[in-house]
This record gives C-alpha cells, structure tokens and sequence, in this order.
C-alpha cells in the first residue's frame, strides 16, 4: 500500500529544505514546511502551494516554538511521518578567532535546533510507533576541515545526537538517518547568511582572509538541492534506511579516505590500545 507520508521539514525557505519540500509534494506526500521568516518560505515554494502544503513558523533555536509548531502540524496533517532537522548555518574562520557568544549561537541552531525538535517529534512517532527522522549533517560532520571547528563540531554532534538516539527509540519503529552532503548550491555559502570569525589574531594573519578561501565556492557547488530532495523521498520510501547517507562525489571523495584513514590508524595502534586492560 502506498500511504501519503506527512513531512515535517525546519529551514524550508531555501536550498536543501527548499528541495525536499518539493521532491515530497512531487511524490505525492504530504509536507509541513517551516521556518523563522514565513513570508521568505511561502515565497520560495509559492508554485508548489496545494492542500498537501502547510506553513508553519518555527525559528529551531527558540525551544519553546518547537512543540507549538509540531502540535500545529499533527493538527494540520494528524501526524508526522519524516521529521528532516534541516535548518542550519555556518560560523566559519579560525577557531582562536571566534567569540564564544558566536559559538553558543551556532550551536543553538545546528545543535540544539535538533534537539528541540526531535524532543517535540519522537512523542508523536512513539504513539505512531513508527517515524523516520533525517538530520542533515555535512561532510565536516565526518572529516576535520580548516574554518570549520564550530560548524564542524556542531555536525559531529548531530551526528552523536542521531547515532546514539537511533538505538533507544528503534524500539518504537523509529529510524534515523544521517546524510553528509558535500558542496550544494544553496543559500548557505550567502555572505548574508554565513557568520565569520571576528576577533582577528595576528599570527593568522599572514594566511589571508578566510572570506577569501570560502566565497569563490558561493554559486560553483556541484551539489544540486533538488536531486537531493528526490534522493532523500527515495531513502524516506525504504524499508531499512541507511544510519548514514553521503551526499554528492565531493562527499565521497572526502569521506571515504578520511573513514579509512581512520580504520588504518585503529589498527595501527591495537596493540597500544589492548595494553590499556588488565589488573589493577
Ligand atoms: N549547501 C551545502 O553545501 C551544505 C553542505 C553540507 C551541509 N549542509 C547543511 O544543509 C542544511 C541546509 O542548508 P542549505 O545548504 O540548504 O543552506 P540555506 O539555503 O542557507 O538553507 C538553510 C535554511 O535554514 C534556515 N535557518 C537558519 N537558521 C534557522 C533557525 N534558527 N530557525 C529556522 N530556520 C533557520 C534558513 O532560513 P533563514 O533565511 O531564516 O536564515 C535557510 O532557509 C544546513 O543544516 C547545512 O548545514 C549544506
């Protein structure tokens, strides 16, 4: 039986959440498509309007609009099938060189923008038993990259986040998938979205500014958000979703060799690693 799935989708103005929105409605499914400025969401998605679309306003970084919003969509829709945690931005730049305020801020939209929701969701899925949730992490949410130490820490503990929660709620028919895009053409790399360090340190300096390494790729990504919208209804239709999904041949190139440099250094050290056990 092909039932109409209902989505919950956060940052659904633009990019990747833009994309899924659409890649849903065009499968037939029902979305509930959110973000902080509603009139910029109705907007991107105003040629998809229907009785399968609705709109609701949740900034992630203010929890208590989270159970609000998923309470207005069960309302709407009687209940969520795909929650995607998709909002996010990034604070780029050396790590001495951000403020801590502007390291908190990013993880109380990458991080704990996750955490709120899904809290909001899973009581829903728990009395469905049954729920998929998608967090969209990124490639620095696997690899160290320079500039990415906020950003890169806020993805790896989604990833923490999605891994260790998979295995208490998988008892309740909940499934959880980590997907690491590469490089989309989205908003994300926008200088009115992204954030840079701003306390300049001096030894830094001499390595040029940061602004310059990152927006050259603002417009040239290869990623496209559209296909990944289709690739992710594609992952919400199966019946045993990856735990981990990479996104693009950019992601792969990166990840792959990072995992198993990884594995090879494990295994480097075994013999180091085993010597830590024994009697006290
Ligand atoms: N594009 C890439 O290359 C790439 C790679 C890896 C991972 N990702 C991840 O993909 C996700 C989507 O980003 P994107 O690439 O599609 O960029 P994007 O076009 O900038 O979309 C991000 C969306 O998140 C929303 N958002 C930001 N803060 C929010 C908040 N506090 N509450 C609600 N919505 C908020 C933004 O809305 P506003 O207009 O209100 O700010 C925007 O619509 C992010 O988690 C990002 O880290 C992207």
């Amino acid at each position: 039986m092909n039932m109409k799935k209902v989505w919950f989708i956060t940052g659904a103005g633009s990019g990747i959440g833009e994309g899924t929105v659409k890649a849903a409605l065009k499968a037939g499914d029902r979305v509930v498509a959110t973000g902080r400025n509603l009139d910029k969401v109705r907007n991107a998605l105003h040629d998809v309007v229907s009785e399968n679309l609705a709109f609701v306003r949740l900034d992630v970084s203010d929890e208590a609009q989270a159970k609000p919003a998923v309470e207005e969509a069960v309302k709407r829709f009687g209940r969520i099938d795909i929650l995607v945690n998709n909002a996010g931005y990034s604070l780029l730049g050396n790590f001495e060189e951000m403020t801590i305020a502007d390291i908190e801020s990013q993880f109380a939209t990458n991080f704990y923008g996750v955490v709120y929701v899904t809290r909001a969701a899973l009581p829903v899925m728990r009395k469905q038993r049954s729920g998929h949730i998608i967090n969209i992490s990124s490639v620095a949410g696997v690899v160290g990259l320079k500039h990415c130490t906020a950003y890169g820490a806020t993805k790896f503990a989604v990833e923490g986040l999605s891994l260790s929660v998979a295995t208490e709620v998988e008892q309740f028919g909940i499934k959880i998938t980590v997907v690491e895009p590469g490089f989309f053409r989205t908003d994300l790399l926008d200088e009115r979205n992204i954030r840079w360090a701003r306390s300049p340190v001096e030894d830094y300096a001499h390595e040029g500014d940061p602004q310059s390494m990152w927006s050259p790729y603002h417009g040239t990504q290869p990623g496209n958000p559209a296909k990944l919208g289709d690739a992710l209804v594609k992952i919400a239709g199966m019946e045993n979703p990856p735990k981990l999904f990479v996104a693009g041949s950019d992601a792969l190139a990166m990840i792959v060799p990072a995992i198993e440099a990884r594995l090879q250094e494990t295994r480097a050290h075994e013999e180091l690693s085993r010597s830590t056990e024994g009697s006290f």
